[in-house]
């Protein structure tokens, strides 16, 4: 990869376009031009919409992604926390169904004594996203300007955004056209997203969470590595504590799907209740950012530390006052049924006795898309209250007539699609399939932090 020298070429999208159409090594300069140009304005969604299908049909070079990551991490500022008190840790995962753990990771870990300046996304694909889950608490700001969300981390150890005209205005952009434009599942694309965000926050150390499974984006666990070990060496590249988990998303994380719903679901984790694979993969997380945070000895005492906090219900205190501090309605946190709830239900029925062997979950993610849990088009507008409660996940035995899901809807017009698709993506078997599913399958962690 050439260096960014001045170049006597005017710098033109199309060209950029064709130029990775055409398989070929873009310059360090082309591609801060084309993310400097898209994010003043000056290149048209379309052309950069036709740059990303690019992107992820002819691939990046781990030079051209360093670029991409830094082009789009100096879109904005890049946060000094230097003169806070303690050790600023964060989470991110590559997105799931169901995928709720943000909620439950950041409070706790602020609890615990680390600082979380998270900043998040909108739902991707057929993936939810913590920022919209957030905006289902009534009055949740996760559009903080830059000094309130220094001060809502300084008093209470965490705050929860998403990227501003301030921070990772790039991403801000380029997530929102990749969302609508089927050009996620790419793991150049997904490192630059996930890490220039991440990088802006001034933080010492990362957790990521790499899903890997139907749900996931990608999908086969060798692609999973490949992702975690991009995003690991760029984040140490920059001198970052890193570590990523490589976990499943062969079905839904919990039992709830949507964002009213997962908001639900996280606090009765708080509560020291909910779904075990959640709160088992919750305090997995916790676990690593407490010992990358130096908050603990080892990932098994950071463990510890995390259901701890969760049991003294200083989890759940400190949820309430973020949510007090970022403007939302903090009486939610103790009675849930403040959150929107959609008018109808309906169930959908086991069509037969047997075991639940499979459970498509990229459908089931679509499913409450279609819901109106998810976007479409750029300018679509979510509905908090819709999703799924699952009732029947791997293994467990259904008897026909039984409910397997409840549909949680507002648009008779739309419940039958998801309904088809929830029937589609279960798979019910006479035996009990003896696949195994560890809910984590291992981890990809920077030197210093072998043997961990
Ligand atoms: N999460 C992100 O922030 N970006 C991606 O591209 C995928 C998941």
């Amino acid at each position: 990869m050439s260096q960014s020298s001045p170049s006597l070429v005017p710098f033109r999208a199309v060209d950029a376009i064709r130029n990775k159409r055409d398989a070929k090594e873009h310059t360090r300069q082309e591609i801060e031009q084309l993310v400097s140009s898209y994010t003043r304005g000056q290149i048209p969604d379309y052309q950069v919409a036709a740059w990303l299908m690019a992107v992820v049909l002819k691939g990046m070079t781990r030079a051209e992604t360093a670029a991409l990551t830094e082009a789009m991490l100096h879109s904005g500022e890049v946060l000094d926390l230097s003169s806070l008190p303690g050790i600023k840790v964060d989470k991110h995962s590559t997105g799931g169904v169901g995928d709720k753990t943000s909620l439950v990771l950041a409070p706790v870990a602020a609890a615990g004594g680390l600082l979380v300046p998270m900043i998040s996304g909108r739902g991707l694909g057929h993936t939810g996203g913590t920022l919209d889950k957030l905006e289902a608490i009534p009055g949740f700001n996760v559009n903080l300007v830059l000094p309130e969300f220094l001060r809502v981390l300084r008093k209470c150890g965490c705050a929860m955004i998403g990227q501003t005209a301030e921070i990772a205005p790039a991403d801000k952009k380029l997530y929102a056209l990749r969302d609508v434009t089927a050009t996620v599942e790419s793991p150049y694309l997904i490192c630059a997203s996930i890490m220039s965000k991440k990088l802006a926050e001034g933080i010492d150390a990362l957790v990521l969470d790499v899903k890997t499974g139907s749900g996931a984006f990608m999908k086969k666990q060798e692609d999973a590595a490949f992702l975690a070990e991009l995003m690991v060496e760029t984040g140490q590249r920059m001198g970052k504590k890193m570590v990523a988990l490589l976990t499943d998303m062969d079905q839904p994380l919990g039992r709830k799907v949507g964002n009213a719903l997962e908001v639900e679901e996280c606090i009765e984790v708080l509560r020291g209740q909910g779904p075990d694979d959640l709160r088992q993969l919750c305090l997995d997380l916790c676990g690593w950012m407490f010992k990358l945070g130096a908050a603990s000895a080892s990932v098994e005492e950071g463990r510890q530390r995390a259901a701890e906090i969760i049991a003294s219900g200083r989890g759940l205190e400190k949820l309430r006052e973020m949510v007090r501090l970022q403007g939302g309605d903090a009486r939610v946190v103790d009675d849930p049924a403040l959150l929107p709830q959609s008018r109808h239900k309906s169930d959908v029925l086991s069509p037969r006795d047997g075991f639940v062997t499979a459970i498509q979950c990229e459908q089931v993610g679509v499913a409450s898309m279609m819901l109106g849990g998810g976007r479409e088009k750029k300018e679509d507008s979510i509905d908090p209250a819709v999703g799924l409660v699952l009732h029947k996940k791997f293994g467990e035995r259904v008897t026909r007539g039984e409910p397997l899901c409840t549909i949680h809807y507002n648009a008779e017009a739309r419940v039958a699609a998801a309904r088809q698709m929830i029937e589609a993506s279960y798979q019910i078997a006479d035996q009990a399939s003896a696949a195994v599913h560890p809910l984590v399958h291992g981890f990809i962690c920077g030197t210093e932090n072998e043997g961990s």
